[in-house]
């Protein structure tokens, strides 16, 4: 932070998203603020705090222009402001070509192994490249300088960085993929390929989670662009202009704010215990995210229901609790799934519930961000089976929950996370059988190996907290505006 501080004296930063990071909602007439379920906001949302500046994102909730002044401009966070929210208003007809048609139907599938074919039409890439142009124009109005830094947030955005490129020549442009990126003979049957790779060129600097992801990229830049890739500086240039394509891991805060505020593990087993009537010698694992097709919710359930059938012994001593966020639920693909899930669920407590006690609980909706520490703090085993997945921060927010050093954290290795925390018993999503008897094995982990696995991966994650992430992105982009800057000079 203070080195920030002192690289970036006199710029300005902007970042937009898609996502905002306070929703703010109305029900029964009163205005409730929302904190959404999303790994970018909470990773940003902190070094925002820290930092300050002027976050752009699309305003979502049903309250939200109430709250804002005449420019659409709000200080967050609400109570302590540190810096400024600008909302931008879509149409639904811009948000459902935008965001649901090209983003989440078209990019979203393409980019993520999970064998969902992606779906692109004409008219939501007309939407697409209407909304990144008014989000252009938001930049430029916020900018208070002919320099600013700008990060551009995610898959929603692939065309920013060029629009901002026109009307901001001067602007250090940081863009940041937050989901994986294919291989390039995958990127290739999307149809605007060459505009998605042109648009992501005007950035300064294109960020992945990993190398290979940067790799796929320089890929195909060089299959479908005319540009000079650079493989040695990892480096395209394209129309006179060099992008460098870096990984950035992405993580998150050290300490979670919400943490603070935290009972003990004790305690927090005992509320979880009461809220879901355990046992008091039942063991508990869990599973929190978006109800996302990607995530590998049906695999972990079917290898729970193996578990219990392999292993008799642990019915009515474990129970997996399966906390899932509604999200784009507009979508076939993710309402569909729900309704999957929910019979997978019925069908095996069906098969294995014992009495009153149900060996799996579905709690579909929004959990708050005390909600879901308290989950992790009150579970023995932690289940992220992604089946694919950029980063994926529930891996860290669960490590990052146990100051008590107990728990074990089971990790897809098809998730980006699972590259540095190598201390979690790795599983393949897959193989059914496979993950079961690892669940196994965490719930037979003596704990003094628990211990020593949780306190490798605590190390990793506080050294390599979000503000590390934010910071080498941050300095390395200040680095080139100077340079930068002296160009422009002459
Ligand atoms: O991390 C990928 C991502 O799409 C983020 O961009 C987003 O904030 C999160 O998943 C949640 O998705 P959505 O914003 O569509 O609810």
């Amino acid at each position: 932070h203070r080195l920030l501080l002192e690289e970036l004296p006199d710029a300005q930063v902007l970042v937009v998203s898609n996502r905002e990071p306070y929703i703010h909602n109305r029900s029964a007439g009163e205005i409730t603020l929302q904190i959404p379920a999303s790994g970018l906001v909470a990773a940003l949302e902190p070094v925002m705090r820290a930092c300050g500046g002027t976050w752009i994102a699309h305003g979502s909730g049903s309250a939200d222009r109430d709250t804002v002044d005449a420019a659409d401009r709000l200080r967050v966070p609400p109570g302590e402001p540190t810096y400024l929210l600008r909302r931008v208003w879509l149409s639904e007809k811009e948000q459902s070509g935008y965001y649901y048609g090209l983003a989440n139907e078209g990019l979203w599938p393409l980019c993520h192994i999970a064998f969902v074919r992606p779906t692109f039409r004409e008219e939501d890439w007309v939407q697409y490249r209407k909304v990144n142009e008014q989000f252009a124009d938001v930049i430029v109005e916020e900018a208070t300088c002919d320099d600013p830094i700008v990060l551009v947030q995610d898959y929603h955005f692939a065309l920013l960085p060029r629009m901002i490129r026109d009307r901001l020549p001067k602007a250090t442009v940081i863009a940041f993929w937050h989901i994986p990126w294919p291989n390039a003979e995958t990127f290739g049957i999307c149809p605007w390929r060459r505009e998605i790779i042109d648009g992501l060129l005007g950035s300064t600097i294109l960020g992945f989670h990993t190398q290979f992801h940067c790799n796929n990229f320089l890929e195909a830049a060089d299959r479908f662009m005319e540009s000079r890739i650079d493989r040695e500086h990892a480096s395209v240039t394209f129309r006179g202009q060099e992008t460098l394509i870096r990984p950035y891991p992405i993580s998150i805060e050290w300490p979670p704010a919400a943490l603070v505020d935290q009972a003990p593990v004790r305690e927090c087993r005992d509320a979880v215990r009461r809220r879901f009537s355990l046992p008091a010698d039942a063991r508990i694992a869990v599973g929190i995210e978006r109800f996302d097709y990607t995530k590998g919710i049906l695999d972990r359930i079917r290898a729970i229901d193996d578990l219990l059938r392999c292993h008799p012994e642990w019915i009515g001593r474990l129970v997996f609790i399966q906390a899932a966020a509604p999200t784009r639920s507009k979508l076939a693909t993710y309402s569909s799934l729900q309704g999957e899930a929910e019979r997978l669920v019925a069908d095996v407590n069906a098969r294995h519930g014992k009495g009153d006690f149900q060996p799996i609980r579905l709690v579909v909706r929004h959990h708050e961000p005390d909600e879901v520490l308290e989950l992790f703090r009150a579970s023995d085993m932690c289940i992220v089976s992604s089946l694919h997945d950029g980063m994926n921060l529930v891996a860290k927010e669960f490590v990052a929950a146990r100051d008590d050093e107990h728990g074990v954290l089971i990790l897809s290795s098809f998730a980006g996370a699972s590259r540095e925390l190598s201390e979690a018993l790795i599983v393949n999503p897959y193989d059914t059988h496979g993950m079961a008897e690892a669940f196994v094995r965490a719930l037979q982990m003596p704990p003094a190996e628990q211990r020593d696995r949780m306190r490798l991966m605590r190390d990793l994650v506080r050294e390599r907290n979000v503000y590390r992430w934010a910071a080498q992105m941050l300095l390395d982009a200040a680095r080139l505006r100077r340079r930068q800057r002296i160009v422009w000079s002459n």
